[in-house]
């Protein structure tokens, strides 16, 4: 759990729980190596409170922060602040009228992020235990909702490189933000190594590199 600052935003990871096992995710690699834990609330309101920062992040390292007891009231007190909000998550395991109360707290200056690597028969093969229709039905409403911008980040692997344009279409449908990320943690002869030449020349521009 740790507090990072980044100009105006400050970073907050709430909680190094999760319940993916995605193979390169540190918390994978390094699973009983760390206890699950998380950032007391009462220290989680008082950081929101610093006058010093305009945005927080919630993302994270060793966790997601969807799965912090408090998610909810943190973001309550977070929009209550004034502040500005970007959430990363894998977005698995919540129920859609959840999500609703979430998505309802944001506006417009707001993101809400969620890794997805393909489609139906792919999403899960590299983010192991997540359920493509259960995030794509959050995403779908949180698009709907129209509040907050909803971002859809795919990175991009061997077994779905071919599936990047049929998942951007169907963002675009739905009003979703497409992103791409080249991950960095491949080595030089890894199976899940993805092709550049399957990110086609239109999506190039949303390419961005990962760590
Ligand atoms: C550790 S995750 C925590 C948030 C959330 N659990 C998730 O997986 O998106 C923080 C960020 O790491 C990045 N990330 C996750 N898996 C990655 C991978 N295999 N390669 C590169 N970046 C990755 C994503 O951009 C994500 O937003
Ligand atoms: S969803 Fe995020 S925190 Fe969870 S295992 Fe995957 S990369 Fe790690």
């Amino acid at each position: 759990m740790i507090d990072y600052k980044f100009g105006d935003s400050r970073h907050l990871e709430l909680t190094s729980s999760c319940r993916l096992a995605c193979p390169y995710c540190e918390r994978t690699r390094f699973k009983g190596q760390y206890k699950s834990r998380d950032l007391p609330r009462d220290l989680v309101f008082r950081l929101v409170k610093n006058p010093n920062f305009k945005k927080i992040i919630l993302s994270g390292t060793l966790g997601d922060p969807i799965y912090h007891p408090y998610f909810f009231e943190i973001v309550k007190k977070i929009k209550r602040s004034g502040k500005e909000l970007r959430i990363a998550t894998n977005g698995s395991g919540k129920k859609l009228e959840w999500w609703g109360k979430v998505f309802n707290q944001l506006g417009i200056h707001d993101k809400v992020c969620f890794g997805l690597d393909g489609l139906q028969d792919t999403a899960h093969l590299y983010r192991i235990n997540t359920n493509f229709f259960q995030v794509f039905e959050a995403m779908t409403l949180g698009a709907a909702i129209n509040r907050a911008v909803i971002e859809w980040q795919f990175i991009i692997f061997s077994f779905n490189q071919h599936q990047i344009e049929e998942a951007n279409q169907l963002a675009q449908k739905f009003g979703i933000t497409f992103t791409i990320l080249k991950s960095g943690r491949f080595k030089p002869d890894d199976p899940l190594l993805p092709e550049p030449k399957w990110v086609p020349e239109t999506l190039k521009k949303k390419l961005a590199k990962g760590g």
